[in-house]
C-alpha cells in the first residue's frame, strides 16, 4: 500500500549532528520526502502528539526534553512505509535495537532514542494533520 508516516528527529539527534545520517537511510531506502520542516516544538504541540503517554511517569520529561531544541519534522511517502520505517528505526528501547537500524547505530537510551516514527496508518494520519497543514505537503514526481 502507497502510504504516508510521520518522523521526527529528536533534539538529541540534531544536537549531536546526526540529522543527515538519518534522512540519508531513509532517501536511500527509495522513500519519497513529502514534507519537512526544522521548528521547536511547543510544549501544547508535543502534548498532543504525545497525548496517549499523558498517564505515564516518564511523561513530564518526554515534554520538556522534546521541547528542549529543536525536531526536524517530516513526511514520507512510499509502499508500507509505516511499518518499513519502523523497521529501519529499529524498537523504541535502542538496547532492543539491531545493529543496522537507526537507534541500534546510534543510541543508548529509551529516553533520547534518535527519531519518533508513526507506529500505524491511522496514527500517521492524525500525526501528519497535526504537524503540518495540508498546503505545506509537497505534490511531486521524479523528473522523467
Ligand atoms: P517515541 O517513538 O517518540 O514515542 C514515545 C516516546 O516516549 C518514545 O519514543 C520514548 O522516547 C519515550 N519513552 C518511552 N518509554 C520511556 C521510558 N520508559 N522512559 C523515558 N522515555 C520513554
Amino acid at each position: 500500500n502507497k502510504e504516508r508516516t510521520f518522523l521526527m528527529i529528536k533534539p538529541d539527534a540534531v544536537h549531536r549532528a546526526l540529522i543527515a545520517d538519518i534522512i540519508k537511510r531513509f532517501e536511500q531506502k527509495g522513500f519519497k520526502l513529502v514534507a519537512m520542516k526544522f521548528m521547536k516544538a511547543s510544549e501544547e504541540l508535543l502534548r498532543k502528539h504525545y497525548d496517549e503517554l499523558k498517564e505515564k511517569k516518564f511523561f513530564p520529561g518526554l515534554i520538556k526534553y522534546m521541547s528542549s531544541g529543536p525536531v526536524v519534522a517530516m513526511v514520507w511517502e512510499g509502499l508500507d512505509v509505516v511499518k518499513t520505517c519502523r523497521a529501519i528505526l529499529g524498537e523504541t528501547d535502542p538496547a532492543k535495537s539491531k545493529p543496522g537500524s537507526v537507534r541500534g547505530d546510534l543510541s543508548i537510551h529509551i529516553g533520547r532514542n534518535i527519531c519518533h516514527g508513526s507506529d500505524s496508518v491511522d496514527t500517521a494520519k492524525r500525526e501528519i494533520s497535526l504537524w503540518f497543514k495540508d498546503e505545506e505537503l509537497v505534490d511531486w514526481e521524479p523528473a522523467t
